[in-house]
């Protein structure tokens, strides 16, 4: 397959087929779409529940979506600057089509977020993920993010155990972005 390339042209001004991956900020209109693919996408795991409507209103300014010519969806990124440290820029979710993997969407989506977060004041991303989620540890790792010191050191992983509550541990990933 042809590798795919994201551009910032966004759909709605695409005056011509341009057989091109459109980004653009997220809408409200999004949340369903969104949320019936995504356990799909996690191989089956249950995390729909994790993406409430609230960040689809509340967190458009940062918050992607990357559809193709005929807009399907093809990626999202939802992230948020912390209202505690607002100098840290924070990704809730990443998820990409399982037919369009490893073509450099997700690593597109993080640049231009970055960029994005930068211009805001940030000078750190940070986020959180499963143990058993080896392919985004590996896809985090191949960004660049360090694992943060955890309890327990899982497959070379630092894991926090617990860190959402008992049973659910997670890796705690950050990266300066400065
Ligand atoms: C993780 C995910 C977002 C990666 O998306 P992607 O578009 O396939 O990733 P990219 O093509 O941009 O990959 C960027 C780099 O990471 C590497 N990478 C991506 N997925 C990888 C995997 N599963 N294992 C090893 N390396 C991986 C790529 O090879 C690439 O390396 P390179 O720069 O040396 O070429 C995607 O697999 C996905 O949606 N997974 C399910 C949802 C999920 O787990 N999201 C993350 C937790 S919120």
């Amino acid at each position: 397959m042809e590798k795919a390339k994201v551009t910032l042209v966004s759909a709605e001004n695409a005056t011509s087929p341009s057989h091109k991956l459109h980004l653009r900020r997220i809408r409200e209109s999004d949340h369903l779409p969104i949320v019936r693919v995504v356990d799909d996408w996690w191989g089956g795991r249950h995390v729909s529940h994790l993406l409430p409507k609230l960040f689809f209103e509340h967190f458009q300014d940062i918050s992607t979506v990357v559809e193709n010519d005929d807009l399907e969806l093809v990626a999202f990124l939802v992230g948020f600057v912390s209202q505690s440290k607002p100098d840290v820029a924070y990704i809730h979710f990443v998820g990409v089509n399982p037919n369009y993997r490893k073509e450099g969407i997700a690593k597109e989506l993080y640049t231009q977020f970055f960029e994005t977060v930068r211009a805001k004041g940030c000078t750190t991303v940070k986020l959180i993920t499963s143990p058993a989620n080896k392919g985004s540890i590996a896809f985090h790792e191949r960004m660049g993010f360090k694992a943060l010191p955890g309890d327990q050191v899982v497959e070379g992983i630092p894991v926090i155990l617990n860190y959402d509550g008992s049973g659910n541990s997670r890796v705690s990933f950050s990266k300066e972005i400065q």
